[in-house]
């Protein structure tokens, strides 16, 4: 059942974190289902801008639209992660989106406030949110490199005002964390001091973290050791999910991760069966893996196990 972000939020705030997860293709969409239900969590499954442009966008609204038939028991929301103004109205027309994410982080304060208010007076008019983002994280995304020293933190105080003059329904904040699969040149920061001090100026209000994939080691290993290179990868600690979740973060995202899923098991597979060549088979394992990782990383968020709860209430 697709529901709005905004009644997901009203549950979790305070007490979890609602994992956002990235898909791209059939395979993503049935392991995120499994996983979730194996869990018994609610969730929001996220496009990107080059997740649409992959092949095209209808493809995907098609498979989640059927995952829905198929699993009439998930709860769960349909977000546009990173949009541009242009693709937020793409989504806010198509009427198959619970909320879009519109980022204007790279744009001067001033721009973002004003792109971030005419994109809300758009989605509230069709009964969509809005995540807006304020600071900047470090990483790669959509082909953007930032590199850590011009990353940065969100402004208290700033995202207070933000939030006042464009009305947006809940807001990406930077507190250390990058996307991407190398996080932290140094040792992991997550500024919970920071998180802490725009929560006192936005009680109650619905944040956001980006970049929050794990990065685990020993799937970073397991890769290595079956051809691939990605020395040096790592990411944030899972066990400060439930903190930030004290703090206010009711969503937290996640992409990185599930490519080291794929990634590894395609790797290992090609490497221990080198006489196979049907993509199936690897495939089939990767579902299975794909829903497990689901499952523990709920564990982590705390969303594991709410699917009951949220049913009551949202009245299902
Ligand atoms: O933050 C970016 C997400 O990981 C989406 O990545 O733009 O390569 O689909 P993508
Ligand atoms: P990761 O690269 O850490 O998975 O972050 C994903 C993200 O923020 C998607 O918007
Ligand atoms: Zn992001």
């Amino acid at each position: 059942m697709i529901v709005t972000t905004k009644k997901l939020f009203e549950h979790a705030y305070g007490k979890y974190a609602l994992g956002a997860y990235n898909i791209n293709n059939l395979e993503q969409i049935e392991g995120l289902f499994r996983g979730n239900l194996q869990s018994q969590a609610p969730f929001i499954i996220q496009i990107s801008k080059g997740a649409r442009s992959y092949t095209n966008k209808l493809y995907l609204e098609a498979l989640i639209r059927t995952a829905d038939q198929i699993y009439p028991e998930a709860i769960f929301a349909v977000h546009l992660d990173h949009g541009d103004e242009a693709t937020c109205y793409d989504c806010i027309e198509s009427g198959f989106y619970s909320s879009v994410m519109i980022d204007g982080s790279m744009l001067p304060y001033e721009e973002n406030v004003a792109v971030t208010k005419r994109v809300v007076e758009a989605a509230h008019a069709k009964g969509l949110v809005v995540e807006a983002e304020l600071g900047q994280l470090g990483g790669v995304e959509e082909h953007i490199q930032v590199d850590e020293s011009n990353a940065k933190l969100t402004d208290p105080k700033q995202a207070r005002d933000f939030v006042e003059r464009t009305g947006c329904d809940s807001l990406a904040v930077a507190i250390g964390t990058s996307h991407g699969a190398f996080k932290f040149s140094g040792t992991q920061s997550l500024h919970f001091d920071v998180l802490e001090q725009i929560q006192k100026e936005l009680p109650g209000f619905p944040l956001v973290m980006h970049g929050s994939s794990s990065v685990p080691q020993e799937e970073v290993e397991r890769i290595n050791a079956a051809g691939g290179k990605l020395s040096g990868a790592k990411g944030v600690d899972a066990t400060q999910f439930r903190k930030a979740a004290t703090l206010g973060v009711t969503k937290i995202n996640i992409d990185t991760d599930g490519r080291l899923v794929w990634t590894r098991v395609h790797r290992e597979f090609f490497r221990d069966h080198p006489e196979k060549f049907d993509l199936r088979d690897p495939g089939k394992i990767f579902m299975v893996e794909y829903a497990n990782f689901i499952a523990k990383k709920n564990e982590y968020l705390g969303s594991a196990g709410q699917l009951p709860e949220v049913r009551k209430f949202i009245g299902a």
